[in-house]
């Protein structure tokens, strides 16, 4: 028989299968099954071991790879043109190179897109820059709907996933059931983003395994600075670098109107010391995501550096941990190389290369 004879035959076998009654679907994988094959939940990497341990342990590999799946199809936006990936993109440690996103119709957004890495573990379950969403899986279904993200609605989603038939093993095989709901769709993508993670960095190799070699000179000055002169530790904590809490450092206020362009958390708590305020982002690999902060307003690492050196934008509600720090020219270097040291390894991901039918 000829190769494309055997495709054939394996299509109208495979098509088959589905009749009712029909036993077969476990022993005939259809022919997208190998772009996404089910995979060990990965181990945490070196330095989150015990931060990200115990819920890794909840995951399920089925879950994940339904996961990994909706995360980059573009058929759950309105126009089929948009995916998560599309603005959290892996070779940007699932963050966008641009200052806001564009969604479907090129829209643009205000905000930039985060990154997520990590993310299994939260001192404080907050999500999004405000933290206006609880969990990862209340998170996932905000852009499917939003107008100039992904544009849909969660019925026409639905309807559309529901028309895909090879679909239906993956949610059975995942959650026990064929009947897709925003639910299931939710807590499958959020399982997938919480196999995203970055450890093993030098930073982590110096001080864990006590490679010494492992990262420069600076490096080591500029983690002294982090954690002692310069304070960067008070609000950029733990394994993760954050304290998944909201500081006002006076990103987007405008001296001349007086106002913050973005009110940031005091949209969700409307308490007029929240104004301004954003969500600390994890450090690890921040050198993989410029352009900086919720606006993407700050181009460079260097410049961020320089504006916590000057004591943050000042504005009335500033948070008093950002002050003056005067860093002479070498220990901004030195801060940056530690920040560089920050450059690990887990969330590298390629797009599935074909996807269920
Ligand atoms: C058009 C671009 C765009 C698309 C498409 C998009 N996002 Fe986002 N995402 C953003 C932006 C911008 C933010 C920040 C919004 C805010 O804070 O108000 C964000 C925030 C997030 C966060 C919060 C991270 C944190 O630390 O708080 C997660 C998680 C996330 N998105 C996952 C997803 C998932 C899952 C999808 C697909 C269902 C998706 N995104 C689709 C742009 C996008
Ligand atoms: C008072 C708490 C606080 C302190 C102290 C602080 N940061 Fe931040 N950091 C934040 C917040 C909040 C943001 C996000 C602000 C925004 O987007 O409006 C941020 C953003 C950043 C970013 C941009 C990351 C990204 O993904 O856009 C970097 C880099 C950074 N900080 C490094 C540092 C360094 C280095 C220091 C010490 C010199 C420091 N921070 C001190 C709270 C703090």
């Amino acid at each position: 028989m000829t190769a494309r004879r055997v495709a054939t035959v394996l299509s109208i076998a495979w098509v088959l299968s589905w009749a009712p009654g029909c036993q077969s679907t476990d022993t005939l994988a259809p022919p997208w099954d190998a772009a996404n094959p089910v995979r060990p939940i990965p181990p945490a990497p070196l330095g989150l071991e015990s931060y990200l341990g115990p819920a890794l342990a909840q995951l399920q590999p089925e879950r994940v790879r339904l996961g990994r799946w909706l995360f980059y199809d573009t058929r759950l936006s309105a126009d089929g043109t948009v995916s998560c990936a599309t603005c959290h993109r892996p070779e940007h440690a699932f963050s966008e190179p641009t200052a806001v996103s564009s969604g479907v119709g090129n829209q643009r957004g205000r905000r930039k897109a985060p990154s997520f890495l990590n993310q299994a573990a939260t001192l404080y379950p907050h999500f999004f820059w405000d933290g206006r969403a609880k969990s990862l899986e209340e998170q996932a279904l905000g852009p499917i709907e939003n107008p100039i993200e992904m544009g849909n609605t969660h019925d026409a989603m639905l309807a559309a996933l529901s028309k895909i038939r090879g679909y239906q093993r993956y949610f059975n095989d995942a959650f026990g059931t064929t009947v897709i709901t925003k639910d299931l769709v939710a807590s499958a993508i959020a399982d997938y983003e919480r196999t995203r993670m970055s450890g093993n960095a030098p930073y982590d190799r110096w001080r864990i395994t006590h490679d010494d070699t492992a990262v420069s000179a600076d490096a080591k000055r500029g983690r002294d600075l982090f954690f002692g002169k310069a304070g960067c530790v008070q609000c950029h904590v733990g394994s993760n670098f954050t304290d998944s809490r909201f500081h006002n450092i006076g990103i987007g206020w405008d001296p001349e109107m007086g106002r913050f362009l973005d009110e940031g958390r005091f949209t969700v708590t409307h308490d007029p010391a929240d104004r301004g305020a954003f969500k600390t982002p994890s450090l690890r690999e921040v050198t993989r995501r410029a352009p900086y902060m919720h606006d993407g307003s700050v181009a460079t690492l260097r410049e961020v550096v320089k504006i916590y050196s000057r004591g943050g934008l000042v504005n009335p509600t500033l948070d008093p941990r950002v002050e003056p720090l005067a860093l002479t020219d070498t220990e901004v270097d030195d801060l940056l190389a530690f920040l560089t040291s920050l450059e690990g390894e887990g969330y590298h991901d390629t797009p599935p290369t074909a996807f269920p039918q």
